[in-house]
């Protein structure tokens, strides 16, 4: 049977779809995350390898229906020897009637075969380890890749390098504004980073 869930680029008329789609997965305990969507997306183009004419998003369709969303925006590895553009994964959202049916993770891995068509030689995301690291992503700092806030539990600090990737791309990841701009990074909560980091 064909999988009935199909992934394409997103384009400049999915803007409210996504945005509905992103605000629902993510519901009113995190009302900015559709607003960072559209801050990032000026960011969501990779100038390191070979040019691609499009943002590098994608969406998901079930049934006609823009049912799921994944963005990379471009950050930089702050290396002693250069600034290194790399790719964050952020957000991922799923909508809700639709989760758990293997939608998240087809659109994780075409984000990284996105990422890989680009040359970008490395992908950072905050998440969770078990989900994030059955597809794909490692812990960051055992790398020698530094958070971008410390406001981010170290697990869930990971990363996927590509083939671009050279062992000297190490040092701070620094994220692009729109993360600082909307108070997107890491978790304000600094007792539940205290556990998280102490569980592992
Ligand atoms: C997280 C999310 C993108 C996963 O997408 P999905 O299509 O439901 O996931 P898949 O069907 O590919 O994978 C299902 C697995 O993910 C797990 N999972 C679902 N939501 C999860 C979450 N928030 N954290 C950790 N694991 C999660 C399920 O338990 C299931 O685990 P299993 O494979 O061990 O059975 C989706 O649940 C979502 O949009 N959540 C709200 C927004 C969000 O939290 N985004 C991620 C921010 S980093």
């Amino acid at each position: 049977m064909t999988n009935p869930v199909s992934l394409r680029h997103e384009t400049s008329s999915d803007a409210d779809a996504v945005a509905q789609v992103v605000g629902a997965a993510f519901g009113p305990d995190e009302p900015t995350v559709p607003d960072l969507v559209h801050a990032l997306r000026p960011f969501s183009h990779f100038g390191g390898g070979p040019a691609i004419d499009a943002p590098l998003a994608l969406v998901a369709e079930f049934d006609g229906e823009l049912v799921g969303h994944v963005l990379l925006t471009v950050a930089h590895v702050d290396a002693w020897e250069s600034m290194v553009p790399v790719l964050v994964l952020s957000p991922l959202a799923v909508r809700p009637d639709r989760q758990n049916d293997g939608i998240g993770t087809a659109l994780v891995a075409g984000a990284l075969e996105l990422a890989a068509t680009v040359g970008a030689p490395a992908v950072f995301l905050e998440g969770s380890p078990k989900y994030y690291g059955a597809r794909g992503f490692v812990a960051a700092e055992p790398l020698g890749f530094r958070r971008p806030s410390l406001r981010i539990p170290a697990p869930a600090f990971q990363v996927a390098v590509l083939a671009g990737y050279q062992p000297w791309m190490t040092g701070t990841l620094v994220y692009p504004a729109p993360f600082w701009d909307l108070d997107c990074v890491g978790l304000r909560d600094r007792a539940l980073v205290e556990r998280i980091e102490a569980a592992g």
